[in-house]
């Protein structure tokens, strides 16, 4: 059994087989062919934090492919009243069989992953978003800019950037990233992701520098700059993070045909114009869309990883 909480757990060709996976399960489900690969599957949902995306996308995936989807929101579990992680995890991984959790701690996901009988996926923590990068890759394939990809990430070190990280290194493209001083991604991640790059060729750079950073990217990308839970310091963050906008003056400094993703929510005029979004938004749109259809690939490959 495998759980799907960090692509750091991933090879490539395990990552580019659930994307081959997702685009010919989207394609039976643009055909209105619905297979039922997950006949009677129930789908645990926990969330902690508030989502849009997320929710419809593996609540529909998981009907779609036969099952159901149980969305528990933490509230209203007993795991919100300090039920521990090891006895929510043994009780619903008997009842169900598959969890997808997000919340604000790698670390609680991954004890709650120790703890469970069926594959845990990660919808989302403070360290990571990996269901979101192959959504995000499945995009690149889609717009046919995965050889000699270079992807810019403008903005803040975070759970997206990490992601970034690990995608780039373990599937061998570059990846530039700018942040302001004070916003950098966290050590050890960027660590381990150098440590995967030797071996798949990945150039990877950091900087405080968003034009040196874009220059000649086919793929720029950013994301809030106030995270779920961040919403204290979101005055000074504005602040810290001035330059850093990702507008037609830099977007211009990237390759002519390079598209724009985000992950969404978008807060236009932060850290995109709004002239920047609009130009982009089929693709973002069909980014969005494709957390639906590779989700579905993930939970099948998963489905087919249980003895
Ligand atoms: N991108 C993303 O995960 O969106 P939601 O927070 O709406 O789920
Ligand atoms: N970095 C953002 C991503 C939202 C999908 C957050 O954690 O809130």
């Amino acid at each position: 059994m495998r759980h799907f909480l960090t692509l750091k757990d991933y090879s490539k060709e395990e990552i580019l087989d659930i994307i081959e996976l997702s685009i010919k399960i989207k394609k039976e489900t643009k055909s209105k062919i619905f297979k039922q690969y997950m006949p009677m599957q129930t789908l645990g949902m926990i969330f902690e934090k508030s989502s849009t995306r997320t929710r419809v996308s593996f609540e529909t995936g998981i009907y779609q492919l036969g099952g159901v989807g149980l969305f528990l929101s933490s509230n209203d579990i007993q795991l919100g009243r300090g039920e521990p992680i090891s006895d929510t995890s043994r009780v619903i991984s008997r009842m169900v069989d598959m969890i997808m959790i997000r919340n604000d701690s790698q670390k609680e996901l991954e004890e709650f992953a120790s703890y469970s009988k069926v594959p845990i996926i990660n919808g989302l923590t403070d360290k990571f978003h990996p269901v979101q990068l192959m959504a995000d890759y499945l995009t690149i394939v889609e717009n046919n800019l995965q050889n000699n990809l270079k992807v810019a990430y403008i903005g803040d070190g975070n759970n997206m950037t990490h992601s970034w990280l690990m995608l780039a290194s373990k599937l061998g493209f570059d990846l530039s990233i700018a942040t302001p001083k004070g916003y950098e991604v966290d050590n050890d991640i960027l660590k381990q992701a150098l440590e995967f790059a030797k071996v798949s060729g990945a150039t990877i750079t950091t900087s405080y520098n968003p034009k040196e950073a874009i220059r000649n990217a086919t793929v720029v990308t950013t994301d809030t700059w106030i995270s779920m839970g961040q919403e204290d310091e979101k005055e000074k963050r504005i602040k810290d993070f001035n330059g850093f906008i990702v507008d037609e003056e830099l977007m211009n400094k990237a390759d002519k045909k390079a598209i724009f993703l985000h992950c969404l929510p978008a807060y236009r005029d932060f850290e995109v114009s709004s002239e920047i979004f609009e130009k982009h938004s089929e693709v973002i749109f069909s980014e969005a869309e494709n957390r639906l259809h590779v989700q579905k690939g993930i939970m099948v490959w998963l489905d087919k990883q249980i003895d």
